[in-house]
């Protein structure tokens, strides 16, 4: 038996030598040591052998199997150098190929639309206070007017982390940080960000999407503050000639509240599709900041009194550029945003 594996390991070691790829390197190990191999079929003779021989034979079986197995590795490292170094030589670089140019890059069309707000609001002495998109309920709800079951909270659908942390409706929660940040200091601050609903979405509406809140508090400040302040925004953000109007409407968080309007961009307020023939658009949700609100932020409202607004950013930015589609914005398709 002895002999008979000694002849199995020449063989196993000569044909080794003639090797020349992987796959038959592959092969060979079958031959040799995989489970139907010589080795193997050599060593199913053992019990034929007397059992005090069968130690020493056993030994010498896996001495020989250890070191087929080991010729077996240094042949693959062999083998796989000189394929790379084939590779190598076949495939030569051609370093004088020009590269593939790479475009530079320029601001999302949201970005540009924030930056044009945050300059007209910051001439008007605005600073900006960035709040966070994961919210409590009460700065979102609860401070804000808005108790649990106050029919008003189905103005938001709401995404729910858990029944006390939500992601922000709108950016008006960052108004209660502001006032108990700044207090007793008077205020004058927008709070961009993106705010989350729970709808659907359609060509007009996105679940995602970016706020700009105002927020104003001061010893005199009165509706009066909050027109000017509007009709100036519209007019140097979307051309002189705008004209403004403001609706009844209701906020929980203002008294009186309303709803901002200009004359249609596009029809110039005679009436068209985008302004569903009213001849005005929608820009803005505003009133005067709530007494609630007020105490809520620390500011005593026998004392001072405040505005507030809040207004989209997509929407207004379709109409200035002729968008048709909200969902565009955050499809990352280069052939949109190259465009503006
Ligand atoms: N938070 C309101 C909304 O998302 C808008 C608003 C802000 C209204 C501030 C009044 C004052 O609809």
């Amino acid at each position: 038996m002895k002999e008979e594996l000694e002849k199995i390991k020449k063989e196993a070691e000569n044909s080794l030598q003639e090797l020349k790829s992987i796959d038959e390197l592959e092969k060979w190990f079958k031959e040799f040591l995989g489970k139907k191999g010589k080795l193997s079929r050599i060593l199913k003779g053992m019990r034929n052998i007397p059992p005090d021989k069968r130690p020493s034979v056993g030994a010498f079986a896996n001495e020989i199997k250890e070191f087929l197995k080991k010729e077996y590795s240094l042949k693959e490292k062999e083998l796989k150098k000189a394929k790379i170094e084939e590779e190598l030589k076949a495939k030569k670089l051609d370093i004088t190929l020009p590269g593939r140019p790479i475009g530079p890059g320029h601001l999302h069309i949201v970005t540009q639309t924030l930056r044009e707000i945050y300059k007209v609001f910051a001439s008007m002495g605005f600073q900006i206070y960035e709040a966070p998109d994961v919210e409590t309920e009460e700065n979102n709800f609860e401070l804000l007017n808005i108790p649990a079951y106050h029919p008003a909270r189905e103005m938001w659908d709401t995404f729910w982390i858990n029944d006390k942390v939500l992601l922000r409706t709108h950016t008006s929660p960052g108004q209660i940080r502001v006032m108990r940040e700044y207090y007793p200091e008077p205020i004058r601050v927008i709070l961009p960000g993106k705010c989350y609903r729970y709808e659907d979405i359609t060509a007009r509406s996105e679940h995602q999407f970016y706020q700009v809140e105002g927020l104003a508090v001061g010893h005199n400040i009165t509706l009066t503050d909050l027109k000017g302040t509007m009709i100036n925004a519209a007019k140097r953000l979307f051309g002189e000639e705008r004209k403004v109007r403001f609706r009844g409407s209701y906020f929980p968080f203002t008294e009186p509240s309303v709803e901002v309007d200009m004359d249609c961009i596009l029809c110039k307020g005679k009436g068209c599709r985008v302004c569903k023939y009213t001849g005005w658009l929608e820009i803005a949700g505003a009133g005067m900041t709530h007494p609630v609100v007020l105490k809520n932020g620390g500011y005593d409202p026998d004392e001072w009194t405040g505005f507030a607004f809040g207004m989209g950013v997509e929407r207004p930015a379709m109409l200035k550029y002729g968008i048709e589609d909200i969902r565009y914005f955050y499809k990352n398709d280069l052939r949109f945003l190259r465009q503006f």
